[in-house]
């Protein structure tokens, strides 16, 4: 059981998952929640569900606080299943012809998700539902991260209900910034920015500036995963206007994997030849550092350098697979470069350049360094030249 009282009339009765490691695609240690947030006023409103698996712990957290047949009206801010897919459980408990307000995409998507007919109301951005004391506005936030996805703001509190925006895959009995460590909480929604939101980064930046020229204030912020912000809301809304911009600063990051170890020798060197510069550099073994973990370091560098050996005319698999993720992301504002060593064929050079390329990168002169075989002394000098020059391109 787990409900909180947020504020007077408002809950969250969502779920932990502590033991989910892999959100599709991204390594989650800490596992996550999934929050769903309940309005007692006048009339009852449910802001989003849980995912199915635990819709029983939903309506059980919900039954501490009321008779779930008493819930007047459910809000699906986002189809996603991680927030949907206890609606069929809700709805079946409340009455199918209860009211269900989502945004035009919404109700396409959640159609297409369940084959229930209920009672949909398609909202208009900006439209306003009274609960008695309490007032909320549906804002359509349309690919942010889905095109169905909105927030819906309560006037009276201040409360913003912001779906996956502004939240972290964590979990734990802490629910408040008040009640973490900052620079923990910053380090979890970094990653979750890096790895969810970095793609619409664009509607992002739109986004913040409509809430401005609104003029919304938020003394909460009650996003669907992890911490709910209420000391300091300010903090992730300044996070995601820096994020939003691309920025980066003097960082390198060198991504690698190794058949002989000759690749890795590579990335030692030409990482030391980049920190000469006095750039920071992170050299990250593929093997060793989860995708997810390492576009959380490249959200801010300047520099993203990778290394593979040729391995049957092609690419290392794990550098094909982080470089299928990455591109998905689309990080913007990065020099690049490609390194490995081959035995007779030094196709990976060809096919990281080419990748790295058609990913906007901007490429560094002579980017594309390789060796064949094992580096020797003076190849190992190379390496460290090669980084150099990258450090140097860096800090220009
Ligand atoms: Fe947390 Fe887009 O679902």
């Amino acid at each position: 059981m787990r409900t909180l009282k947020i504020s007077e009339g408002i809950y969250d009765v969502g779920v932990n998952d502590w033991n989910i490691r892999d959100f599709h695609g991204y390594l989650t240690p800490t596992g996550t929640s999934y929050n769903a947030y309940l309005i007692v006023d006048e009339k009852i409103a449910l802001i989003d569900t849980v995912k199915k698996e635990f819709s029983e712990q939903l309506m059980n957290n919900i039954s501490t606080i009321i008779d779930p047949k008493t819930i007047d009206y459910v809000i699906s801010n986002h189809t996603e299943m991680d927030h949907s897919g206890s609606l069929p459980k809700v709805m079946h408990a409340i009455g199918e012809q209860k009211p269900l307000f989502c945004s035009k995409m919404g109700l396409k998507n959640l159609s297409m998700h369940y084959s229930q007919k209920w009672n949909y109301h398609a909202v208009e951005n900006g439209e306003e539902l009274s609960l008695g004391k309490k007032q909320l506005t549906f804002l359509e936030t349309r690919m942010l991260h889905w095109p169905d996805s909105m927030f819906t703001y309560e006037k009276t509190g201040k409360i913003l209900f912001s779906s996956d925006a502004f939240g972290q895959h964590y979990a734990g009995y802490e629910k408040f910034d008040d009640q973490m460590d900052h620079e923990t909480i910053m380090q979890h929604s970094k990653k979750y920015f890096a790895n969810i939101l970095l793609l619409y980064a664009g509607q992002v930046k739109k986004l913040l500036k409509t809430i401005d020229d609104m003029k919304l204030e938020f003394d909460i912020i009650c996003p669907d995963h992890g911490i709910i912000w209420r000391k300091n809301p300010g903090a992730i809304i300044e996070a995601y206007e820096k994020w939003s911009e691309h920025p980066t600063r003097q960082k390198a990051i060198v991504i690698y994997d190794t058949m002989w170890q000759s690749t890795k020798l590579m990335a030692e060197y030409i990482s030391q030849g980049i920190s000469s510069e006095g750039v920071t550099v992170r050299p990250m073994h593929l093997r060793t550092n989860h995708r997810s973990d390492i576009m959380t370091e490249i959200l801010d560098a300047a520099a993203i350098i990778v290394g593979s050996p040729t391995l049957n005319n092609n690419i290392y698999p794990t550098i094909s697979d982080f470089l299928t993720y990455m591109k998905g992301l689309r990080p913007q504002n990065k020099l690049a470069a490609c390194f490995g060593s081959y035995g007779w064929n030094g196709a990976a050079i060809k096919i990281l350049t080419s990748e790295l390329a058609s990913m906007n990168f901007q490429m560094l002169e002579d980017s594309g360094f390789k060796i064949q075989y094992v580096p020797d002394e003076k190849g190992l000098t190379e390496c460290y030249e090669f980084g150099k020059n990258i450090g140097k391109a860096i800090c220009k």
